[in-house]
């Protein structure tokens, strides 16, 4: 439970609404738990068919909480819970969609990449900035980043901090449409309606026919244990001192 995570359901359709607008929805480790819970019992209940992610406010999220991560940075620290949530979300068999209303970072982007229609508002600004934060790629991104966008947007995604708009999340194949803001929850709420209507037992065979879980599972365990060892480096706790600090960080004193 997590009172920044909405969960209703309706006519067959699980939604999972982030609702820590304050914070720019960023996910905490109960927010991970609860989203992660929800979606599991989704697959298991007959009377969910799909499963619909969508925020309160103009961001999606800000990625992690980064208290959380600094947190988990230190040796008794909890265990950071987005890996958990992840994968739920790459072991999910029902389709699961995604309204991103704004900003979103990180997790927030990388779930995308996991996730069977995605609406995005035309101010919308997807990134993924593993590396200024001193950490490596999440959530099989590392694999399936630069297959869906190429190699060198993907790194530039990653290394460079760049970020995508909604437009170009269209163009490269990373969203379904753009729209203005307060039109993509309303759209990502009528796809997922006429996704409860399909056949169900053809929604699932197809999505899995269409996804090689084993390959995406096994590329997620093997960035897990790297980010793991990132998250507890001197360059991490550098980045995370300074986002709390509201200064840039200074990773020349260190060397690799
Ligand atoms: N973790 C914890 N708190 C966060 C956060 C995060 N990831 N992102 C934003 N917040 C908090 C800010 O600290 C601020 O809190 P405050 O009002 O108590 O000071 C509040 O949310 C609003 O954020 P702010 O930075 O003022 O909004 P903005 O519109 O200027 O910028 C972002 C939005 C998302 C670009 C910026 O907050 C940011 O870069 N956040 C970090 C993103 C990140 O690196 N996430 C991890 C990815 S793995």
């Amino acid at each position: 439970m997590s009172e920044h995570v909405k969960i209703s359901s309706q006519n067959g359709v699980l939604e999972i609404i982030f609702a820590r607008p304050e914070k720019k929805n960023a996910l905490t480790n109960a927010m991970y738990r609860a989203a992660k819970d929800a979606l599991e019992s989704a697959q298991t209940d007959k009377s969910i068919r799909v499963v619909l992610f969508g925020a309160e406010g103009g961001a999606f999220t800000a990625g992690n909480d980064l208290g959380d991560f600094s947190n988990a940075s230190k040796p008794d620290g909890e265990k950071p819970q987005a890996g958990a949530f992840i994968n739920a979300i790459a072991r999910a068999e029902k389709p699961i969609i995604v309204a991103v209303p704004g900003i979103s970072v990180g997790v927030g982007t990388t779930m995308l990449l996991h996730s069977d229609l995605v609406y995005v508002s035309d101010n919308a600004k997807l990134s993924a900035p593993f590396v200024n934060l001193a950490l490596v790629p999440e959530a099989g991104s590392s694999l399936l980043m630069p297959a869906r966008i190429g190699y060198t947007r993907a790194f530039s995604l990653f290394a460079l901090g760049e970020s995508i708009t909604g437009q170009e999340a269209v163009a490269l194949g990373i969203a379904n449409k753009v729209l203005p803001q307060d039109e993509v929850l309303p759209a990502a709420r009528a796809a997922a309606q006429t996704l409860a209507k399909k056949p169900s037992g053809s929604l699932v065979a197809t999505k899995k026919l269409m996804r090689d879980a084993e390959t995406i599972l096994a590329r997620m365990q093997a960035e897990s244990t790297v980010f793991a060892e990132r998250l507890k480096s001197d360059e991490a706790r550098e980045a995370f001192s300074a986002f709390a600090e509201r200064r840039q960080p200074d990773f020349s004193k260190f060397n690799s």
